[in-house]
């Protein structure tokens, strides 16, 4: 069952009952102000940081669901009826709700009694506000008397302390009212240099700040007491609960239509003219009015719209692809790059699934979303890079997550989950295939951001692949620390204590737990670094590398090889996980594709068991299940995998992020079908026929589907902010369709599904335009390739010496 479908002209998901399974949402903004809006409008707002500078109040595990965000009601003055143009929160039932989520924008709107209203949201690409985009539209043929009501909830800034710290808080909520301006200023008149505002294009009949002279005691935004009587008591709040609420008044003649625009913004002063007159404790307003009269102005929202259309256009234009089948071409062309955009400024803090007061930006995480997005901002991913490395330990190792306002490491998480270096190495490598920026390796980078650390980038990941070296157990496999990519195989953590943090207890740490994960991602890391030194002319270096790389290959082979698939690990204990001889647990996913990938076993063979073994045993219909069989236990020696109810998250669901590993390794192998086949499996538009079951948003993946040993198998949580995008991206774009940037060029090596009859795709790849033609002529994934008319040798097309290059591959 569907609940909307797909606008691939205008690259939207048109969603066509309010009623979605779970809130489906949307992102907007792509600098420093970011807001999440549903599709019946719930969602909130913040500049930066989701967690220290919120904009307004949402209340997460709330009931009624999604109950919360960008409120409008209309009111018809003949008889006193109300309702939400967004359906939420009256839950009227409106005509022709759509909700029009597009790139960085929504179109939410319904008629009612003859009434239509369509809202249009976003925030301009240069301005740290949104902009509420009301048209009204009288389609009967009265005249009809509106009344029409904003509404924002403001949170008081740190949205932890907001929800805990209630003694302090009911009493520092502070605002001003100028003209149609509601300014949220609490804490401004101590030691902030900010504060928010919700502005209205129209003069006002009333207004109000304080949430209960708007609500009325006991209700709720479903039925404000306001709203009810048509009336609005200007209230100035003081503590409590700082809302923004605008009154209006409309008059609409048969088929007339009026436009609305609201604004709800962020801005900072110097701190040294705050106020004015500088002798008050009123906000300087100066500096913000010229931002607020420009985005008032429809012809500028207008303007602002058209940019930030053409932004996206910029953006998806660097991979254009028309293959055989559609579900391909719309994740490629547009939701999936669009979600990597979002994993990207938010990695894991603000979704309907991450609270925004938890993470911050993942060591791990940020430099997998980076091969999803670098192709996209090769700048700012040369930042994030960057960044990264700054929170380098000088041993090696790495802050696990650090914090967005300030760039650093946070103590809390801290270190000692041993695949992070290997990470950045992979994340560096991928930066440098995209752009050839060979420059960016001599950039001094500090050590735990300590001035005076400062070491060339080449000497962090030098060090990254030095700290594994440093750390091998006993069958010279990688220590596993406190985890590695599975965050929730703990192996030395031993917690018998509800509440205590799996991931940064560490009870027992015995130097025996071991890692064939880590195994595989050094064995990438060290190849890829060793690449690297080629280029630099480094030949010992890159060989001593490569000497690395091969004694790894050969410690997974001797230690890491269970008969039929790729061990998982070694406990504390030294007892095997991921074996057969296991009772539960007895296959895991990752290595199978990760040491594929590492190159481990492909020509003997190896691989290709442990991918036999992975469909055999699996492989599902809703993707490749994490591991089996579950535990159905908890494990003291295992960790968080085993706390999970069977089928759930790491215990044995479809781990979507891992799922990519394995359609690459296929696609490693050759067989191209079943590359492609797994990657429909969890494709979101391929399984918009099934959103009833699936639930999540059809356009977006999501981190998990429960697995067969759950009670829902086939449903999907934890939408948008995985590490799935990224890599779904990577193994459908760069392995299956084969477009590939190496470090010397771009590599056009499809290997594609029988059925296929080949593809067409346009790259834009360092400077140049890359029009690729692939033509099937015979069954196998023989290639050759010509570039501008003339045959080549192998697939890979040197640096680009003309803005175009026409390419063609035969294959077969
Ligand atoms: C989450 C984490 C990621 C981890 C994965 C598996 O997605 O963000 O870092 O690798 O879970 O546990
Ligand atoms: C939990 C989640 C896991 C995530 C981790 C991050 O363990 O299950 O997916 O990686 O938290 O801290």
């Amino acid at each position: 069952m569907r609940f909307g479908y797909f606008d691939d002209a205008n690259r939207e998901y048109v969603i066509t009952r309010p009623d979605t399974p779970l809130p489906w949402i949307n992102y907007l903004g792509m600098q420093n102000y970011f807001s999440l809006v549903s599709n019946t409008a719930g969602g909130y707002a913040f500049y930066q940081d989701a967690r220290l500078r919120r904009i307004t109040r949402y209340r997460y595990n709330n009931v009624p669901l999604d109950m919360g965000g960008r409120y409008l009601y209309l009111r018809d003055q003949a008889n006193g009826e109300f309702w939400s143009p967004t359906w939420m929160p009256t839950r009227h039932n409106a005509e022709d709700y759509t909700c029009r989520h597009g790139l960085g924008y929504s179109l939410i709107g319904s008629a009612y009694r003859g009434i239509r209203a369509d809202v249009r949201f976003f925030v301009p690409l240069d301005a740290s506000l949104e902009i509420w985009d009301l048209a009204v539209e009288n389609l009967s043929d009265t005249p009809r008397s509106l009344s029409l009501f904003s509404s924002v909830e403001f949170c008081l800034w740190d949205a932890l302390d907001d929800a805990t710290n209630f003694q302090r808080n009911l009493n520092i909520g502070e605002v001003e009212v100028e003209g149609s301006v509601i300014y949220h200023k609490t804490e401004y008149r101590e030691r902030r240099d900010h504060f928010a505002y919700f502005a209205c294009s129209e003069p006002l009949e009333g207004f109000e700040t304080q949430r209960e002279a708007f609500l009325g005691p006991y209700r709720g935004w479903e039925n404000p007491q306001a709203v009810e009587s048509d009336h609005t008591a200007h209230s100035l709040g003081v503590g409590w609960s700082p809302v923004g609420v605008h009154h209006l008044r409309l008059n609409l003649a048969p088929g007339s239509k009026q436009r609305v625009i609201f604004l709800l913004g962020y801005h900072e002063n110097p701190l040294d003219d705050k106020f004015s007159p500088p002798d008050s404790q009123t906000i300087h307003k100066g500096t913000v009015t010229p931002i607020i009269k420009k985005y008032l102005d429809p012809v500028h929202v207008d303007q602002a719209f058209d940019a930030l259309r053409a932004a996206w256009d910029d953006l998806l234009g660097v991979l254009q692809v028309g293959s055989p089948n559609e579900h391909v071409d719309r994740m490629v062309n547009i939701w999936n790059a669009y979600q990597c955009m979002v994993t990207f400024n938010l990695s894991r803090s603000a979704s309907y699934f991450e609270s925004g007061i938890g993470r911050g930006m993942g060591f791990r995480d940020s430099n997998q979303d980076l091969l999803g997005f670098v192709q996209m901002v090769p700048e700012r991913a040369r930042q994030r890079l960057l960044d990264l490395a700054a929170t380098q330990l000088e041993n090696g190792g790495a802050y696990h997550q650090y914090q967005p306002l300030t760039k650093r490491g946070n103590d809390a998480v801290g270190s000692n989950f041993n695949d992070d270096p290997a990470w950045l190495v992979l994340g560096a490598a991928a930066y440098l295939k995209e752009t050839g920026d060979w420059d960016i390796l001599e950039e001094p980078v500090p050590y735990e951001n300590q001035p005076g650390t400062e070491a060339p980038l080449l000497e962090h990941l030098q060090r990254c692949i030095q700290y594994t070296l440093d750390r091998l157990g006993p069958h010279g496999l990688p220590l596993i620390g406190r985890a590695d990519w599975n965050d929730c195989l703990n192996l030395n953590t031993f917690s018998d204590q509800p509440g205590e943090s799996f991931q940064t207890t560490t009870n027992r740490d015995g130097k025996v737990a071991e890692s064939v994960v880590i195994a595989a991602l050094f064995i990438m890391a060290a190849k890829e670094l060793s690449a690297i030194n080629v280029h630099l002319g480094l030949a010992d270096e890159s060989d001593r590398l490569n000497h690395l790389a091969a004694g790894m290959t050969e410690t997974v082979w001797e230690h890491g090889w269970d008969g039929d698939w790729f061990l998982r690990a070694y406990d504390h204990f030294g007892d095997v996980v991921g074996s057969k001889t296991c009772t539960e647990g007895k296959i895991f996913i990752e290595p199978q594709g990760l040491c594929a990938m590492a190159g481990v076993g492909i020509e003997e063979g190896l691989a290709g068991r442990a991918l036999k073994a992975v469909e055999n045993y699996l492989a599902t219909e809703h993707g490749i299940l994490l591991l089996q069989p579950a535990f159905k236990q908890y494990y003291l020696h295992l960790g968080e995998i085993s706390s999970y109810p069977p089928g759930y998250k790491e215990n044995a669901s479809v781990f979507c992020h891992t799922n990519p590993w394995v359609m690459i390794a296929e696609a490693i192998l050759g067989d191209g079908d079943r590359a492609l086949d797994y990657y429909l499996r969890i494709n979101p538009s391929q399984r918009e026929e099934i959103s009833d079951l699936h639930r999540c948003e059809p356009y977006v993946y999501a981190q998990t589907i429960a697995g067969t040993d759950s009670t829902s198998f086939g449903e999907a949580k934890n939408s948008w902010l995985t590490g799935t995008a990224a890599w779904n991206y990577v193994a459908i774009t760069q392995w299956i369709l084969g477009i590939r940037p190496e470090f010397d060029g771009l590599r056009v090596e499809p290997v594609l599904p029988h059925g296929w009859d080949g593809f067409q795709a346009t790259r834009k790849f360092r400077g140049a335009t890359y029009e690729i033609q692939v033509v099937r002529q015979g069954k196998g994934n023989a290639l050759s390739l010509s570039v501008d008319g003339e045959p080549i040798k192998g697939t890979l097309i040197p640096a680009p010496t003309a803005d175009k290059v026409a390419v063609k591959a035969v294959i077969g």
